[in-house]
């Protein structure tokens, strides 16, 4: 596997979306087909450990951290969706944000009793988006083996609501 230092191909980007935020753009990583391979043979390697069934990913950007991964280790891929987008009978959960709230849905047939499931995102925050996609996924019976993600922003203590899952980050801010 190639060692990579994936900082250097994360764009920051000052007041985006809003004054105050420090935006951390993967597009500059995923443009890079070295440093996008060599991000997701890194997660592949971490997460195989935990021998996942199928890997769970969050609309958007979880869709291309998680969909390569999954078909590296050649197990099922189950998106986690913003309301309204997804066409069959859905299970769905609310989470708190900083104003407001939001909803994630993901498809009611879509995981299996007792499945090991792994979720992939680009990005650990606050965890609300994570938090609500592990109780979703318990709400199906499935079990939460692993949290992997590119980025953590370990200042925002996203990792307090996720105590008890196995979490791993290939880089901290
Ligand atoms: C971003 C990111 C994570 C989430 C992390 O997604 O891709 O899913 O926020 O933040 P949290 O830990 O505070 O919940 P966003 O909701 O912006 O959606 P997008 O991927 O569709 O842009």
């Amino acid at each position: 596997m190639k060692i990579v230092d994936f900082d250097q191909y994360i764009r920051v980007i000052e007041d985006f979306p809003k004054p105050g935020i420090s935006f951390k753009d993967i597009t500059t990583l995923l443009k890079d087909g070295e440093a996008y391979r060599a991000a997701i043979d890194n997660i592949v390697e971490q997460v195989k450990g935990y021998q996942p069934d199928i890997i769970v990913g969050p609309e958007a950007r979880g869709f291309l951290l998680g969909a390569p991964v999954a078909y590296a280790l050649g197990i099922g891929f189950v998106p986690v969706r913003k309301p309204g987008k997804l066409p069959g009978q859905t299970v769905s959960e609310t989470y708190e944000l900083e104003y407001g709230c939001d909803t994630l849905e993901v498809h009611a047939d879509a995981l299996r009793p007792g499945q090991r499931v792994a979720i992939l995102d680009d990005l650990l925050a606050t965890g609300g988006t994570t938090s609500a996609t592990a109780r979703l996924i318990e709400k199906t019976g499935a079990q939460v083996v692993s949290m992997g993600f590119l980025i953590e922003l370990s200042f925002l203590e996203g990792r307090k609501k996720l105590q008890g899952y196995d979490i791993f980050s290939l880089l901290n801010y």
